[in-house]
């Protein structure tokens, strides 16, 4: 037994698990649905996150910044108001805005464990390394696993400030966004709390620049999902046959991406066992990114068993951090 937690530790829950054959179940289930579609969870490959970051940067993915020009005014506040031991962080990926928090923690005098869970061990490695480094006394424990099967392993290291940060939340529709903050409480205790990025609702022409810059980055990383189905399934997708369109549904308050087919094409998935069809000017769905307003994350949140207990946002009112807990009964 030892007494004093290793500095660094990361267990990885994903080895041996099929990886393809779960990916070739998801692209059935996805392209057979009305509509069609492909699921964005795929789109985060080597490329795809590099592609990813490069979009974090650009002119009008203001996301990014706004999300970090909140932690940088409150993330004092947000520490004083959650008392962490454990800092949790769902999807971490770079960790580069966490660093905000981790600091505030350490002033604050009560952060002594970071925990962060990602998909891409890759991603993990290279972000846990300078954090050892760079705070000192801070036990990292890393998770490499999937939110579908994985969040229970999280452990429970004091009270808990779980992280979801970049409006990742949005990618799920309305259903699923509920039930995934449902099971999310039920690793949350009386004292934890959650924050949560979000999106805000506005003005369309600003949401469409957001995912329809002007140098075509976000095109190219919405078209490398079919590059990641070539390799992984052996598809035979002609990158170069599909449009990126990005469309703003502001009843539904969400922008959409597809990939439209420039002519009549056959596309085989040998992987998958699928021929797909498609006329020129189909469209196949490749994410939601849903936006918000206070009340309609207050209202999530209830319907998850969580209470909304601080709102913070970007001076223009861009995007928003949640503060959320357990609510009571
Ligand atoms: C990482 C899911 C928050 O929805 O804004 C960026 C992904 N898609 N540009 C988002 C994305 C197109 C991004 N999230």
């Amino acid at each position: 037994m030892t007494t004093v937690p290793a500095p660094l530790t990361l267990a990885v829950h994903t080895l041996g698990r099929d990886r393809r054959r779960r990916m070739a179940e998801d692209v059935r289930r996805a392209l057979g649905g009305e509509p069609p579609e492909l699921p964005c969870r795929y789109l985060y490959d080597e490329r795809g996150s590099r592609l990813f970051d490069e979009i974090t940067h650009l002119p009008e993915y203001y996301l990014t910044r706004a999300e970090r020009e909140i932690l940088e005014a409150e993330a004092d506040r947000i520490v004083g108001v959650a008392r962490p031991t454990s800092i949790v962080e769902l999807g971490a990926g770079s960790c580069e805005k966490t660093r905000l928090l981790l600091a505030a923690g350490r002033r604050g005098g009560g952060l002594r464990y970071f925990v962060p869970f990602d998909i891409s061990e890759t991603a993990l490695w290279k972000a846990v390394w300078p954090l050892v480094e760079e705070f000192q006394g801070l036990c990292v424990y890393g998770l490499v696993g999937d939110f579908d099967d994985d969040l229970h392993r999280i452990p429970r290291l004091g009270r808990q400030l779980v992280l979801f940060l970049g409006s990742t939340i949005g990618n799920f529709d309305e259903v699923e966004r509920v039930s995934f903050l449902r099971r999310l409480r039920t690793i949350m205790t009386g004292g934890d709390h959650l924050l949560l990025g979000v999106d805000l609702v506005k003005d369309a022409g600003l949401l469409r620049a957001a995912y329809d810059d002007v140098s075509g980055v976000t095109a190219e990383f919405n078209r490398n999902l079919l590059l990641v189905l070539n390799r992984e399934l052996g598809a035979d997708f002609a990158p170069e046959a599909f449009e990126h369109v990005a469309r703003v549904d502001g009843r539904r308050q969400r922008v959409e991406m597809f990939l439209r087919s420039g002519r009549d094409q056959v596309v085989r998935i040998p992987g998958a066992d699928l021929e797909v069809r498609l006329r020129a000017g189909d469209m196949i769905r490749t994410e939601i990114s849903a936006k918000f307003t206070r009340a309609s994350v207050a209202e999530m949140l209830r319907e998850a068993g969580l209470a909304l207990r601080a709102w913070f946002t970007d001076e223009r009112q861009r995007f928003a951090l949640a503060l959320a807990a357990p609510r009571q009964g």
